[in-house]
């Protein structure tokens, strides 16, 4: 008698002894069976391997970058027709990326996720081809996604992505990134039936300048819009940004402008939005402090600039300055000696620079070189 014979409950484990370990294998399923990750990087990917996901929450897959119209030879099947499964998915957050997606594909994708609970959804990095993307027929329902991030995605059609996206979605839509799309604009036409959006991110656009700001006028109309970023942009001066902002009577309170050439342009004249609560100027190239600041401001962020004197500003609660010349102790007072600081300051119209404030910043300065000064000859 063999000894598998002995133990038939060894012959039935036999098969899950000789699955592959998971170190292999293309899918991971975390202990919880709440996050799924896929990477599909390999020449001859398992992508029947999927199905671990099939009950997970978040779903992660990473296409390699393979060219997914070989789904396209399989008879797709209608999402309507297994409308009950998916409507008992779990998932709520998928991200794609990596691949190349023909259009009628994505159009089944995006179909059979009107019958799921999704809330976000993320494409990263893929190559849209085959167009068009047809819009979704009167008998499809809506894409109740609460999020939607657009990243490097190559638009290979006619008009732009959002364009024909759009029509998919709910207006319920809350966060909306369009990075790396390489825009030249903000796509107001789109955006407007959004008006329950409360972030947008339009960072990695480098084409995107003041002027672009200045003739978003949809962000009048925005009015839940409270973060706004635009990092790596093309933009140029604080002072038009300011101005643009200004023109387009938006209401935001968080804004991201990092990683932009902001220092070295004259300053016009200028009223921030009042709802302005706090700024990321960090990577800005500024060698002093901007003026006017936003009246309430509470959050600023000027790390990895180029100044050279440590700001007092007693107004801003969270200060961030790490990365600035100042902070390196020996080299900024040679720094200081060297070269003087300039003066950034542009009265505007709507600033109301009390003299107390300046009181107080000049006696704070004072204070700060008493101290030094007793530190030193103490
Ligand atoms: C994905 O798999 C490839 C090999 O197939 C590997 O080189 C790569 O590091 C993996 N990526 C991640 C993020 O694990
Ligand atoms: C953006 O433009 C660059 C340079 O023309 C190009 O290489 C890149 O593929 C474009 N990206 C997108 C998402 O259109
Ligand atoms: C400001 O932007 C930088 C760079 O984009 C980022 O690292 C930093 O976390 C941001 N600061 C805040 C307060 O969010």
């Amino acid at each position: 008698m063999e000894p598998w014979q002995r133990w038939p409950l060894l012959l039935l484990l036999a098969p899950l002894l000789l699955l592959p370990s998971s170190a292999s294998a293309s899918c991971e399923l975390d202990e919880e069976g709440n996050n799924c990750y896929c990477n599909f990087s390999a020449p001859n990917p398992e992508w029947d391997r999927i199905a671990m996901c099939i009950s997970s929450v978040q779903a992660d897959i990473d296409g390699g970058g393979h060219n997914l119209d070989i789904f396209l030879q399989k008879v797709i099947a209608d999402p309507s027709k297994i409308s009950d499964i998916l409507r008992s998915l779990r998932l709520k957050r998928l991200r794609l990326r990596g691949a190349q997606v023909p259009a009628p594909l994505l159009h089944q994708l995006l179909k059979a996720l009107t019958y799921t609970r999704i809330e976000e959804l993320s494409l990263v990095d893929l190559v849209i081809s085959m167009p068009p993307l047809l819009p979704p027929s009167f008998s499809d329902n809506d894409l109740r996604l609460k999020a939607l991030h657009l990243h490097r995605v190559l638009w290979t059609g006619e008009g732009n992505l959002l364009a024909t996206v759009g029509p998919w979605l709910k207006p319920g839509l809350k966060a909306l990134s369009l990075t790396g799309l390489n825009l030249s604009y903000v796509p107001c036409p789109e955006l407007d039936a959004f008006g329950e959006l409360n972030s947008l991110d339009l960072s990695d656009n480098p084409e995107i300048t003041e002027n672009g700001l200045t003739s978003a006028l949809c962000f009048s109309k925005l009015q839940a819009l409270k973060d706004l970023a635009l990092r790596n942009t093309g933009l140029q001066s604080l002072g038009r940004v300011c101005r643009a902002l200004e023109a387009t009577e938006t209401n935001v309170q968080r804004l991201d402008i990092s990683y932009n050439e902001l220092g070295g342009k004259p300053w016009p004249q200028c009223t921030w939005p009042p709802s302005l609560l706090s700024l990321n100027l960090s990577h800005a190239n500024l060698k002093c402090v901007p003026k006017p600041l936003p009246k309430k401001l509470q959050q600023l962020d000027l790390s990895y600039n180029l100044l050279r004197k440590q700001p007092q500003l007693p107004q801003v609660t969270d200060l961030i300055l790490e990365g600035n010349p100042f902070a390196y102790a020996g080299a900024s007072a040679r720094l200081q000696r060297e070269q003087p600081t300039e003066d950034c300051a542009v009265l505007s119209r709507g600033s109301k620079f009390a003299g107390a404030t300046l009181a107080f910043l000049v006696s704070g300065t004072a204070a700060l070189a008493l101290l030094r000064w007793t530190r030193e000859f103490a």
